[in-house]
């Protein structure tokens, strides 16, 4: 399919998807939300496609944020009536439950650092600078930031740069635990695809659940997580390739994945 403002390809298991706006730094508006919305849904139904990165083009920006010349001359009812900013969660987060990957180029601000927070995890380039520069608008985070950022960072990173505006470099995001990895620019998006690739060769169904397993440490307390997992981990006992695994562990080759 051919989309505006985002490029979309597949390269055997890993679908990449840049952000397409360079004269705007990748700015996000409803149209990219809406193309992505598109592109995640195709991606969850896919069965050939097993893990997603996201990166933005250009040399300079993952995302700059949200648009802010889309939302300059909208009013308060309009963002209430459509509920402005909801479909991220609902078309995004919620698009897939296959893994995805953010690999961060460059600058990623306000809603760019929100989506890459969406993301499983984040690998970043040593150029990628992160921050929440809405209160430098009149505004705040609105697509997730204060909550993810400051579980991902904790309250003191957070509140400090959602408050000052100040970006975090590379370094910085990966001693806070923001990013999983931080790589040489030039390297990265090779970098991003090589772990995609890895992970779209692991057992697909044994990823559903480590993602969903995972996540739930993030929504509910311990002894219910511990349970979420257990059940999980007992779920995956029935697949064929749990069967496939454990054989091929003792039998000393590389599994052959069913998917079920
Ligand atoms: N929305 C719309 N356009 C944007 C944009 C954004 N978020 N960020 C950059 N642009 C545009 C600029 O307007 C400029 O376009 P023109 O050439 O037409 O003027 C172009 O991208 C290049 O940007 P700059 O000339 O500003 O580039 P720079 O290198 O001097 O600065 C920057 C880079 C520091 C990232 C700066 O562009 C900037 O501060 N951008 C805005 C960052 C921001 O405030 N993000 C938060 C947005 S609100 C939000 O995201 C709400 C939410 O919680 C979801």
């Amino acid at each position: 399919m051919n989309y505006e403002n985002i490029l979309v390809e597949q390269r055997d298991a890993v679908t990449l998807v840049t952000l397409n706006r360079p004269q705007s730094l990748n700015a996000l508006n409803s149209e990219v939300l809406r193309e992505l919305g598109e592109v995640f849904a195709a991606y969850e139904a896919d069965k050939s496609q097993r893990c997603l990165v996201i990166t933005g083009s250009g040399d300079k920006a993952f995302a700059a944020g949200a648009d802010i010349k889309e939302m300059v001359e909208k009013e308060t009812v309009d963002f209430y009536l459509e509920d402005f900013f909801s479909g991220w969660q609902r078309n995004v987060v919620h698009g897939t439950r296959k893994p995805w990957i953010a690999a961060v180029n460059g600058f990623a601000l306000g809603g760019g650092c929100e989506l890459a927070l969406m993301a499983d995890f984040i690998i970043a380039s040593d150029k990628a600078r992160f921050g929440q520069p809405e209160i430098n608008l009149g505004v705040a985070p609105g697509m997730g930031g204060s909550q993810r950022l400051t579980r991902a960072v904790g309250k003191a990173k957070s509140m400090e740069m959602c408050l000052t505006g100040r970006m975090m470099d590379a370094a910085e995001a990966e001693s806070a635990g923001l990013v999983a990895r931080v790589v040489p620019h030039d390297e990265m998006l090779n970098d991003a695809l090589k772990t995609a690739a890895a992970i779209a060769s692991k057992p697909p169904m044994a990823a559903l659940a480590t993602k969903e397993m995972v996540d739930a440490a993030f929504e509910t307390t311990l002894e219910l997580g511990l349970k979420h997992e257990r059940r999980l981990f007992q779920i995956l006992t029935a697949s064929e390739d749990k069967v496939e695994g454990m054989k091929a562990f003792v039998e000393k080759r590389e599994g052959q994945w069913k998917g079920r």
